[in-house]
């Protein structure tokens, strides 16, 4: 079954406790908390101690993205703070081995993410040693924008290529989800649906979801 990881990007974090709690009941699989530094995307968001925080009201698996340079730097930071999966951008580092491989020493999932303007080849060499590969559909660092359909070829590929070499990652896709491009990703091969403004502005978060399981 599809899973869904929701994003709260653009929940109301004046309330955040609740907001999770909705979700949660909601049926999402994951939630997904996108961490940005002003430096690798051009807008700052949350880092460890808010989702230190948040551990403490919910068990849902935290899949925890990180749009930040150099992100070795804070493995330690992100991990003791309870994420369950541990996301990177090929582009943020020149050490990506080395960081798959410190985020799998602490026993913690560890997924690789690309952004637009990248050839999704660039994945190759790290493909059978990630559990989670992000294909983002906007350029990162905002909510609320639309899907770049020409990003769904690199889902078909991943798919393929996970097939080819008998691999195991999830291919979940991050940015403009609603249920049209969300059907159209699951039919390229995505197993894992991330997705926030559209959640957060839908009436009824639970029947969307359901329909999204049902993909
Ligand atoms: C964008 C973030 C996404 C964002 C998706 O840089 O990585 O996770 O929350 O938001 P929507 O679903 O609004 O495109
Ligand atoms: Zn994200």
């Amino acid at each position: 079954m599809v899973k869904v990881s929701s994003s709260i990007l653009s929940c109301d974090f004046s309330k955040l406790g609740k907001e999770i709690e909705k979700l949660e009941k909601a049926g999402t699989d994951w939630i997904h908390l996108d961490v940005m530094d002003g430096m690798f995307v051009p807008n700052i968001t949350i880092g460890s101690p808010v989702i230190k925080a948040i551990r403490k009201i919910t068990t849902l698996p935290f899949d925890v993205h990180l749009m930040i340079e150099k992100p070795e730097r804070y493995i330690d930071d992100f991990v003791k703070a309870g994420s369950n999966y541990l996301t990177v951008h090929v582009e943020a580092t020149d050490d990506i081995m080395a960081t798959i491989n410190k985020i799998h020493d602490y026993g913690v999932n560890a997924g690789i993410s690309v952004n637009p303007e990248t050839p999704v080849c660039m994945l190759n060499e790290y493909l059978d040693k990630v559990d989670l590969v992000l294909v983002m559909a906007v350029h990162p660092g905002f909510g609320g924008q639309t899907f770049r359909e020409e990003e769904l070829s690199k889902i078909s590929y991943l798919k393929d290529y996970k097939k080819e070499h008998n691999l195991k990652y999830d291919i979940s896709v991050d940015g403009g989800i609603n249920s049209r491009t969300g059907r159209k990703c699951v039919d390229a091969g995505a197993t894992v649906l991330t997705a926030g403004s559209y959640l957060f502005n839908t009436k009824n978060i639970m029947s969307e979801i359901s329909l999204w399981h049902s993909y």
